[in-house]
């Protein structure tokens, strides 16, 4: 047998939120519902949609990205009754939180039901749920049935896709079907608050922060310590997060310290790369680019906004892997509102590859 008869041929349909494609979005239901799988536009990032209560689905997932199946997949939903469907015992705090941040960027991780195969879970007795905010993506689940199982639709080891052309570089001829609909608004992925044992506790930081939900909970919300430190010894309890996920080709540092320090720092160490004949790429601000002078100086926005550069963050590593960049030096960002969600990516890129100056 040759290796061609395993290729799937990958249409890529254009679509806006403003005006989303009946007829497209019926033809991605389909393919969804009859085992296939769509790549779709989320709010964060764009997703690898499968039937989440089809576990043949959520397998042929795994094999496209490449991910390991112990790796739990978000089941997206598009109304309330789903939670009810797919979790048990859900807390009161559930609610509070979809009814303050849903649709939108954040993933609750509740008991499962029985009607979520094992598979989906990566045998977990708990199953994550996200409602998108993308209009697209709540067209698509519709169509699907009401429960579409979606990582990020990258290949494991890549940054998430914040683009549809970075869905195609990765899963072309491995999936039926991609929805473009044009650049993502946040850029990354979204935060996963664990609701299962009492407290709840932050698994992922992302858009929304520990504050805003401690606002709407009026209560305190924890946050995993593997996310605070390098090596806590101990293992993530969001399993995904314990790969080196969002790791560039280029080994890849963080820089802190006072601007003029790390400007000057980040400058030497580039000198140094570049005369042994290394390809060097600097990420920096608006405020410090002209400092540089290296392969490649990208500015990810103005220091001051975070969403700018979460927004840009994915895109500017996958570029680059691209340009085959070997040495990679950024300037550690605000870790303000999502400015946590950027330093806790951007340090995993880096492996936690880090210089105080
Ligand atoms: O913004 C997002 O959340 C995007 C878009 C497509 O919705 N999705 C996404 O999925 O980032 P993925 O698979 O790349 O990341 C899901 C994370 C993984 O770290 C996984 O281990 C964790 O969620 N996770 C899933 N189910 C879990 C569970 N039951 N308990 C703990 N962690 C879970
Ligand atoms: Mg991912």
């Amino acid at each position: 047998m040759s290796w061609v008869l395993f290729m799937t041929v990958t249409k890529v349909a254009v679509l806006t939120e403003e005006n989303v494609d009946e007829g497209i979005i019926k033809e991605a239901g389909k393919i969804l519902r009859t085992g296939g799988l769509v790549a779709f536009p989320t709010e964060t990032v764009y997703g690898l949609g499968g039937d989440a209560l089809q576990k043949e689905s959520s397998e042929k997932i795994y094999r496209a990205k490449g991910r390991p199946s112990d790796n739990p997949l978000i089941v997206h939903i598009c109304r309330w009754e789903a939670v009810e469907k797919i979790a048990k015992e859900i807390p009161p705090e559930a609610e509070v939180l979809a009814e303050n941040f849903w649709p939108g960027p954040l993933t609750m991780i509740l008991k499962k039901s029985e009607t979520v195969p094992a598979e989906t879970t990566g045998g977990l007795s708990t199953v994550a749920i996200r409602m998108p905010q993308n209009k697209i993506a709540l067209a698509l689940i519709d169509a699907a049935g009401g429960y579409v199982a979606a990582p990020s639709a990258n290949v494991s080891g890549k940054p998430s896709p914040t683009m549809a052309e970075h869905v195609e570089e990765d899963l072309e001829g491995k999936i039926e079907m991609i929805l473009d609909g044009g650049t993502v608004g946040i850029g990354l992925e979204s935060t996963i608050v664990d609701l299962t044992e009492g407290r709840p506790v932050i698994l992922r930081p992302g858009y929304i922060t520990k504050e805003m939900l401690e606002a709407v909970l009026k209560a305190e919300v924890d946050v995993d310590k593997t996310l605070l430190e390098a090596d806590s010894g101990q293992a993530p309890r969001a399993p995904g997060m314990k790969y080196r996920h969002y790791a560039p080709k280029g080994e890849m540092t963080v820089v802190f310290g006072q601007v003029r320090d790390v400007t000057c720092t980040i400058q030497g160490l580039v000198r140094e790369k570049m005369l042994a004949g290394e390809k060097v790429g600097v990420i920096c601000t608006e405020e410090t680019k002209d400092f540089y002078s290296a392969d490649f100086v990208v500015s990810a926005g103005t220091g001051t906004d975070e969403e700018m550069i979460a927004r840009r963050l994915y895109g500017i590593l996958r570029q680059f892997d691209r340009d085959e960049v070997t040495y990679i030096y950024s300037e550690a960002f605000s870790d303000r509102g999502i400015g946590q969600a950027v330093m806790n990516r951007l340090l995993k890129a880096a492996g936690y590859h880090m210089i105080e100056t």
